[in-house]
């Protein structure tokens, strides 16, 4: 048997990490100004993480939901510490995708109502539901295509309001920056007239912070910036800095029943080791304080690069719209200069890189990428 073979990939095999490189079996070392998707928050093999979850591993990697679990309380604390919102509670899973189903879940439980709001270039995952709220028909099966979810455009207050009148929605669903759409930032001003047309409808906002969330842009979570409280809050990829876990942050408007939700692997010992590790390390580091830096340093510095239409984002999360398209860009800084980066459809470059990054990584992608666009 082979793998399915649904990924294009480059022909390159890294074998080991260590905080921002990654090193392939020949011992050539990448910098790595993607995370892998944005996952990779406090850099790769952290000392603390290894040592985290190792002795997880050595006590116990898995029980089932059915019985107590500290350290899904221990989570759910620091989470809300950490994250400003020590008043919610939170659900766990095994990814982004998973972590919206349940979201949207829970807010049509909660409203008796079954439609669902999202917007143009959305990216909310491959399962049903979030793929159904995700705005690109290649991905879309006809099994995942329902009336249930209808799209506006980002931005656009009146055309969400023309929706949220007809009162058949459950719920909004909104990036905190559009991530694989672009790096397509919502305005604060639109967030806050969303939370109210929301509130005043009796319709769940869900702030997908999957990949603008964990510190990624200087904040916990994007949202933050426009100083909005959503009902549903859902989070992953650097949630347990590669270790696959998701997460629902849900207001104590909403009261559980038991069933309502559940999972077989959700919330499982070693998942939580591996997420407190993380928050462990945010602390310590004060990596939202290092977003912040390195990410007006980058900023500040890409400004100066030749060929750049459009610079958008905030903190680690980064889109470079170029004015030609970049794949050969993209591969020159891979097989030339040994670096990472992502894409997003045909002319931007999204740089994501582990939140541990600094002056001298961007140094070396500065250098680089000068090189690159002649
Ligand atoms: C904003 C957003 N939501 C949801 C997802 C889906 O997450 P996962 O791939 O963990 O299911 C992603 C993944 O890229 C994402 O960027």
């Amino acid at each position: 048997m082979l793998p399915f073979d649904v990924y294009p990939l480059w022909d390159i095999e890294p074998v080991r990490g260590e905080g921002c490189y990654l090193y392939d079996k020949n011992g050539v070392r990448y910098l790595d100004f993607y995370g892998g998707h944005a996952v990779i928050s406090v850099g790769h093999t952290h000392p603390r993480y290894v040592q985290r979850v190792t002795e997880q591993l050595n006590r116990l990697a898995f029980y089932s939901n059915a019985v107590q679990n500290s350290l899904q309380r221990q989570l759910a604390e620091r989470l809300g510490e950490a994250s400003g919102y020590p008043h919610f509670s939170l659900f766990l899973c095994n990814s982004g995708a998973e972590a919206n189903e349940n979201a949207i879940k829970l807010a049509s439980f909660d409203t008796g109502k079954k439609k669902v709001l999202a917007f143009g270039k959305a990216f909310h995952g491959r399962t049903s539901g979030a793929v159904a709220a995700t705005d690109n028909p290649k991905i879309v099966a006809p099994f995942n295509l329902t009336p249930n979810v209808e799209f506006a455009p980002l931005n656009d207050v009146e055309a969400v309001e023309a929706k949220l009148q007809t009162g058949e929605f459950c719920a909004v669903i909104i990036e905190g920056i559009q991530g694989v759409g672009g790096i397509i930032m919502p305005d604060d001003a639109f967030l806050r007239q969303l939370r109210a047309r929301c509130s005043e409808h009796g319709v769940r906002l869900i702030l997908d912070e999957i990949q603008s969330g964990y510190g990624r842009t200087g904040k916990f979570f994007a949202h933050q910036w426009a100083g909005i409280e959503p009902d549903i809050i859902t989070t992953a990829k650097g949630m347990a800095n590669g270790f696959p876990i998701g997460g629902v942050l849900i207001s104590p408007e909403f009261k559980p029943v038991h069933s309502m939700l559940g999972t077989t692997f959700g919330g499982n010992h070693l998942a939580c080791a591996a997420a407190l590790a993380a928050l462990e390390i945010f602390e310590e580091e004060r990596i939202l304080s290092n977003v912040a830096a390195t990410g007006a340093l980058l900023e500040s510095e890409l400004r100066s690069v030749a060929g750049v239409k459009e610079l958008r984002g905030r903190g680690l999360m980064v889109g470079m719209e170029m004015e030609k398209p970049t794949g050969e860009l993209r591969k020159k800084l891979l097989f030339e200069h040994k670096i990472f980066t992502g894409a997003a459809g045909t002319h931007v470059i999204r740089l994501l890189p582990p939140l541990c990054a600094g002056k001298p990584q961007v140094d070396e992608l500065m250098e680089a990428l000068r090189k690159a666009v002649k």
